[in-house]
Formats: C-alpha cells, sequence, structure tokens
C-alpha cells in the first residue's frame, strides 16, 4: 500500500475541509479564474477550491491521491450541478494521463505539498500547465507560530521519527527550496513570486470540539494519537493541542471557533 495515499484515506479529511470552505471560496476568487479557464486542482481534497472555481466558469479537474476524496469531491458537484467540474485520482508526483501544456491555471492548496518526490511534482505541474499560464500554490510554513505549523510541531513530539529519506511536506514553505523546485523544472526564478497569505478554520463549536474532529478524521493527528496512545501520553497531547486551540481562537463568540492560519502562497509564471 502507498503510505501518502493511506494517510489521506484515513479517516474523513472532508470533516476537516469543511471548516475551510469560507478561506477557499476567498482564495479562488482572488486568483482570477475566469470563465471556460481549464484549471487543475491538484491536492484537491473535497473540493474546497475546485468547486469555487466552477463557479466562476472554469473548466475544472480535481485530482487527488484518496479516492474517498475523489467521490466526495464528485458528489458535492453533482449535487450543485457543476458539469463543470470533475475529479478523478491521481499522484501529483506523476500526473502521467494529462497531457503537456494542457491547464491555464494549476493550483494546489495544502496539496502537492503533501506528494512524495517534491522535484518530480514541480516537474509535473509545469509540464501540464501552458506556456503563459499559472501556478498557484498554498503551502503552510515551517515553525510559523500560527496553527497548523503548530499542530505538526506538539504531533510531531509524540510520534516516531520519520523513515530515513523522507522529505518534510512543510519545505515547501520555505521560499529558497520551492525557486530550486521550479527552476529544476526549468522555471526562471524571476518568475516565482511569494506573499503570505491567511486561511481561516471555522467551527460550529467550541476549540476543543475541534480538536476532537482532527483526532477523529485528520490522518495526521489521528497518527499522533495512536502514537502517543502506545506511549500512554493520549492526555497530554490533547491537552497541548486544546490549549494551542483555545490560544488561537479569536471568535468573539464561545459558541464558535474562528482560528486563522498563515500561508506561503507561490505564483509561477510558466
Ligand atoms: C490538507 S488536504 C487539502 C485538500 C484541499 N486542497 C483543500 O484545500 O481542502 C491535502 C490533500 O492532498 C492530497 N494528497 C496528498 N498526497 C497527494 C499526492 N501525492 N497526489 C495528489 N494528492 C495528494 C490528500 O489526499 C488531501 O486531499
Amino acid at each position: 500500500m502507498n503510505p501518502n495515499k493511506a494517510l489521506w484515506e484515513k479517516g474523513d479529511f472532508t470533516r476537516i475541509a469543511a471548516s475551510m470552505r469560507e478561506s477557499g471560496e476567498s482564495l479562488v476568487e482572488s486568483i482570477g479564474v475566469g470563465q471556460e479557464m481549464k484549471v487543475l486542482d491538484l491536492g484537491c481534497g473535497d473540493g474546497t477550491t475546485a468547486l469555487p472555481a466552477a463557479r466562476l466558469g472554469a473548466d475544472v479537474l480535481g485530482v487527488d491521491i484518496a479516492s474517498n476524496l475523489v467521490e466526495a469531491g464528485n458528489r458535492r458537484a453533482q449535487a450543485e450541478g457543476l458539469a463543470n467540474c470533475r475529479f478523478q485520482e491521481g499522484d501529483a508526483s506523476n500526473l502521467e494521463g494529462l497531457d503537456d501544456d494542457s491547464f491555464d491555471l494549476v493550483v494546489s492548496i495544502f496539496g502537492a505539498m503533501f506528494a512524495p518526490r517534491p522535484f518530480d511534482v514541480a516537474k509535473e505541474v509545469v509540464r501540464v500547465t501552458r506556456p503563459g499560464g499559472r501556478v498557484v500554490m498554498g503551502n503552510w510554513i515551517p515553525n510559523d507560530p500560527t496553527l497548523v505549523a503548530q499542530i505538526l510541531k506538539i504531533s510531531s513530539a509524540y510520534s516516531p521519527p520519520p523513515p530515513e529519506g523522507f522529505v518534510s511536506p512543510m519545505t515547501w514553505g520555505v521560499e529558497s527550496e520551492v525557486t530550486e523546485r521550479f527552476t529544476a523544472a526549468g522555471v526562471d526564478p524571476g518568475n516565482i513570486s511569494f506573499m503570505r497569505d491567511t486561511y481561516r478554520f471555522n467551527y460550529p463549536a467550541s476549540p476543543a470540539d475541534l480538536v476532537a474532529e482532527f483526532r477523529e478524521y485528520y490522518g495526521p493527528t489521528m497518527n499522533a494519537y495512536a502514537a502517543a496512545a502506545e506511549n500512554g501520553r493520549t492526555a497530554e497531547l490533547d491537552g497541548e493541542l486544546v490549549s494551542l486551540f483555545n490560544a488561537q481562537n479569536d471568535s468573539p463568540d464561545e459558541a464558535s471557533t474562528s482560528i486563522p492560519a498563515t500561508f506561503l502562497r507561490v505564483t509561477v509564471a510558466v
């Protein structure tokens, strides 16, 4: 079994994605998706950014390694009657079956960063983007003080060390690494730009309830809890995550949670 696929088919990422819909929509509006534009959403999950792009009239293909998320995406698109949005299984490290120069825009929001072999990812993304087209990636930033990097930092203290040769997905949040990967794929470094942007996790219950969603349904967090349980440290991990989510929550309403998280937005002109 491919461990990358197994990780994301574990649990049910749709439960976490539900808290990220507003930010997905705003992001898509801000990148200038136009009518009939051919868009590839890579590591698309259940369509947090693919569906908004299709609503704006683009012809959208979502590709994801997790079959359950591909199914969920197709169900969501059908329920909305979006015939211009379809989802299929695929691996961002090897986009075999997708033609060269076939998309105007490739979007990957916290998606392709999780694929193994980052140099292959950059090469494949550039290959399928037409000359004059664009790539927009959203990548979490290592050691950032906001939510996602801190979840990872806490979780990794409870987890076994990664296998030798493992390249952390968070390296996609480091500008020099991203530049190296895209220049190796043939992009002029002057065509790569970076900005900091923010996503918000909005959830209609307390921060502790949102932690419980991660614990039950988010593959990487499920693995951290499993490792903590083996060492009798479940309560300790839970306590650290609940404190983190409480500290980062800035919702004025006690019955809901709203947590901002900073990410690196990468734009590549191909
Ligand atoms: C954090 S989720 C983000 C999903 C979606 N982009 C969103 O914004 O909701 C990461 C996604 O990347 C997908 N993924 C991980 N490795 C992948 C790979 N090698 N190729 C394609 N998708 C991958 C996962 O299945 C998952 O849907």
